[in-house]
């Protein structure tokens, strides 16, 4: 019987080294990366390339079909710049970003769940006192009264923890977006008093479409999806000796909140905003329409790190 070149190689204990199949491909490249210094770097490449052959063969992709592919990475590298970054945004729409952040932020002991930080995160918000309200301008849009508790894993409060947020507008921009928004505008950095408690007061969120002029807008529209994001407010919360926890708390409007075009809703983070249709606040002295919302956030003891912001 006819052995083949590979099979002579692998019988004398030597790995492949041109080509026989479309399987030896795979074999032959993971053969050329064996010597990474880095057994971190040698394992995570060697996955990478099992299951991206694992990917094209499954697939099996056609010549015009892999030069688009290769056309459609490029194209997220030319649409990325200083304020902008449609790499990660195609992470974002593919549930890439989501997968990464629930597989590194469990919810063992109660731990609050994180989520996206996102594209709008930026350095130097305004630091207010508890209590105070983050919205700069005077456009219309219901008062929103924020308020929670911020507790160890052990069920201690947290005195002197950070608490900062930020969120679109009414209309659905952050300030960076909008001309008519001033600088910093629903952004702040909050501490948490000796029980732990932290409030604020601010307007109503709305959810925003993602960026759409650009390969990924491209993507969405061939694949009949919304570039909807659900209304939601961005929040860190930090303190020494604890997990930074990054995450985001939606508003509960459940048809859009099943259809998040990053899917980063976590079942655990839907807030439930309170309209209030007579009377004053508890605090902030607002007249009625107004909403509430209460949210605690619970950290797990680790090392307090901050995020890099994306944009200036
Ligand atoms: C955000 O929540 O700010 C966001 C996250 C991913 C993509 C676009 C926006
Ligand atoms: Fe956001």
């Amino acid at each position: 019987m006819e052995t083949s070149f590979e099979t002579q190689q692998a019988s004398a204990g030597l790995c492949p080294v041109l080509i026989e199949d479309e399987h030896s491909v795979t074999r032959i490249v993971e053969a050329a990366m064996a010597n990474t210094a880095d057994p971190r770097l040698r394992f995570v490449m060697g996955s990478l390339v099992r299951h991206l052959h694992g990917f094209l063969r499954e697939a099996r992709l056609t010549d015009a079909e892999f030069e688009f592919a290769l056309e459609f990475l490029a194209r997220l590298g030319h649409a990325t710049h200083a304020s902008h970054n449609e790499v990660v945004l195609a992470a974002d729409v593919l549930g890439l970003s989501t997968l990464v952040t629930v597989m590194n932020n469990s919810t063992r002991d109660g731990r609050t769940p994180g989520a996206l930080l996102g594209p709008f995160y930026r350095a130097n918000a305004p630091r207010y006192a508890c209590g105070d309200c983050v919205v700069q301008d005077d456009a219309p849009g219901l008062p929103l009264l924020v308020s929670g508790t911020v507790r160890a894993t052990d069920g201690s409060p947290l005195a002197g923890a950070l608490v900062e947020i930020w969120q679109a507008s009414p209309v659905g921009l952050y300030d960076n977006q909008d001309p008519n928004q001033p600088d910093r505008n629903l952004r702040g950095c909050f501490q948490t008093d000796e029980s732990g408690n932290y409030h604020f007061r601010t307007v109503r969120p709305a959810g925003y479409p993602v960026p759409t002029d650009g390969p990924v807008g491209t993507l969405l529209a061939a694949q009949q999806r919304h570039p909807y994001r659900p209304a939601h407010i961005h929040f860190i919360v930090a303190a020494p000796e604890y997990r930074t926890l990054v995450t985001q708390v939606f508003a509960d409007e459940p048809d859009k909140l099943e259809s998040d075009v990053t899917f980063g809703v976590h079942r655990q983070l839907v807030g439930t905003l309170r309209l209030h249709d007579h009377g004053r606040s508890d605090w902030g002295d607002v007249p009625a329409p107004f909403y509430t919302l209460q949210f605690d956030f619970t950290l797990e003891p680790g090392q307090q790190t901050f995020p890099k912001p994306p944009i200036d």
